[in-house]
């Protein structure tokens, strides 16, 4: 054999000398339990699955660059921002929600937009979607709404029927559902999009004082979007239409670029504003809290393996770094717990190891051992805490300031009890904001999922959204009744809450 080529080997480096036939006894025998070269082959494609994410499953990533272009230094401590110019190595991944890791790239859906800062003082990972808002405001409700998002469990199929019973027994999910079935609701791939926190965040600042935030990705390629009929015919065309879109333009050096935008407000305008800010199916007013300058993100490198980089990438709204903190949003603070469980889950305990995850700084713990325990589980060095022999501390300096509640009782509060429970201005702005074409393209979009509710409470359920729709915007409800063919006079008989 020529020498200057790579030899085949097992998973233990032992040269095969047959790869293509096994062992047999005589040419038409049967094979023999010892060629272990066989089972190992075998063995290994039959583990080759990972559980896919519960939501999020099919996605796209790449590696990128953030560059600091404005001073934010008054608002926040975080390294990540400190100079101008300053540049931290990023990973994005973007995904779809309820569809499987095979499903197309064009449906109907919010896309995901998490992000990993490697910087110097661990991993920060804002964990966001294309839309500034989501569908409900308690976590206890999410597991129960993305069911109605994935297959009923009868017909294995998608179920408008389950959607809109969901949607309109919720109508905290209005303003979500309004950006669902406006044409950004089916993006043109992943780069024409822009990206948002969603959450109000805190920010804490060297002289450790708090300011709630809002962080803005704003696409520097132009909004673009799919119509409905466009999506649909990309589906069966090009179903993995998003992720060639993405990794062909970084191939050919055409790299999509982001301004991150923040909104700020001060403890005492929160404790103040009209609307709760913590109440994740809002958007801040642009006008109220105009929209601040940081900095550019860039993603200019294609991993070179989709599973090890993009399947195994775990983001976690729990990693904040210093000078950047929660809030209470109760959304936020659910996924705080869900995250790192999900990733223990489906990718094993030590999954902060795998290269996309591992914070390329430092990491001193008292963590041991576990599956998978790749990186010289820190050698001899003591496994508890507190001991004589090494100098790792906690550092007082990242404490934050404490949180003043203003409460003390502990209770079920109504999420959407009476000051709570205005679940229609936003959306009914934001339609009035549209141009007449994209009015048009929503209503269409309505119309067409809606038609798909069926079963013995399809007049319960299209009666019941069609209210909170009229609630809204007039307008918007009595298109939607037209199109949907319904007699308004009988519709309105049967209106659970008369508009
Ligand atoms: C209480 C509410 C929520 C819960 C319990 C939840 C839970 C989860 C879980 C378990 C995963 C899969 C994680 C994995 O296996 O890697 C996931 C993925 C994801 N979630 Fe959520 N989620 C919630 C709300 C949200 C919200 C409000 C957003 C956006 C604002 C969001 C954005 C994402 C994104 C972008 C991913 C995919 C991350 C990736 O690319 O790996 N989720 N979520």
């Amino acid at each position: 054999m020529d020498d200057q080529k790579k030899k085949l080997t097992t998973a233990a480096g032992i040269p095969y000398a047959e790869n293509e036939n096994s062992m047999t006894i005589g040419p038409r025998g049967p094979i023999l339990l010892q060629d272990f070269i066989l089972h190992e082959k075998m063995a290994h494609f039959n583990r080759e699955r990972i559980p896919e994410r519960v939501v999020h499953a099919k996605g796209s990533g790449a590696y990128g660059t953030f560059t600091v272009t404005h001073d934010i230094t008054k608002y926040t401590r975080a390294k990540i921002f400190n100079t101008i110019g300053k540049q931290t190595k990023v990973f994005l991944r973007f995904s779809t929600v309820g569809g499987e890791k095979g499903s197309a790239d064009t449906e109907r859906d919010p896309r995901g937009f998490a992000i990993k800062f490697y910087t110097e003082e661990g991993n920060w990972d804002l964990v966001g979607n294309n839309t500034p808002v989501f569908f409900v405001k308690d976590p206890k409700k999410f597991g129960d709404f993305i069911h109605t998002q994935k297959r009923d469990p009868y017909t294995n199929c998608k179920s408008a029927t389950m959607m809109w019973d969901f949607w309109s027994l919720n109508p905290e999910s209005l303003h979500q559902v309004t950006i669902l079935m406006s044409d950004r609701g089916t993006p043109y791939g992943y780069r024409h999009m822009d990206g948002f926190g969603s959450h109000t965040f805190s920010f804490i600042n060297a002289d450790n004082e708090r300011y709630w935030v809002k962080f803005h990705f704003k696409t520097q390629q132009g909004i673009k979007n799919f119509t409905d009929e466009e999506a649909g015919v990309m589906r069966g065309k090009a179903p993995d239409f998003a992720q060639h879109d993405l990794l062909t333009s970084i191939d050919n050096g055409d790299f999509p670029k982001w301004s991150l935008k923040i909104q700020i407000m001060t403890e005492e305008e929160a404790r103040n504003y009209k609307f709760n800010p913590f109440d994740l199916t809002k958007v801040w007013p642009h006008a109220d809290f105009p929209l601040i300058d940081v900095g550019v993100l860039e993603l200019n490198e294609n991993p070179d393996n989709y599973f090890a980089h993009v399947e195994q990438a775990a983001f976690a709204p729990a990693h904040v770094v210093d000078g950047i903190s929660y809030s209470p949003d109760k959304m936020l603070q659910g996924r705080l717990l869900s995250y790192p469980d999900a990733h223990r889950y489906r990718l094993g305990g030590n999954y902060e190891q795998i290269p996309v995850n591992r914070c390329p700084f430092m990491v001193n713990n008292y963590q041991r051992d576990g599956q998978m325990r790749i990186d010289g589980n820190h050698g001899s060095s003591p496994n508890y805490f507190p001991n004589s022999f090494d100098d790792i501390v906690a550092d007082p300096a990242y404490k934050e300031p404490a949180w003043d509640l203003r409460n003390q009782v502990a209770d079920w509060y109504d999420r959407n009890a009476e000051g709570e429970n205005d679940h229609y201005t936003q959306p009914g702005n934001l339609y009035r904001l549209m141009s007449e074409t994209a009015k048009q393209d929503l209503i269409k979009n309505i119309v067409n999922s809606m038609s798909g509710i069926d079963g013995p409470k399809k007049e319960i359920i299209v009666n019941r959204q069609l209210c909170h729709w009229f609630r809204a915007d007039m307008n918007l409800g009595m298109a939607i009744a037209q199109g949907l063919n319904l007699n308004l006079q009988e519709t309105m008989k049967h209106m659970p809450v008369q508009v």
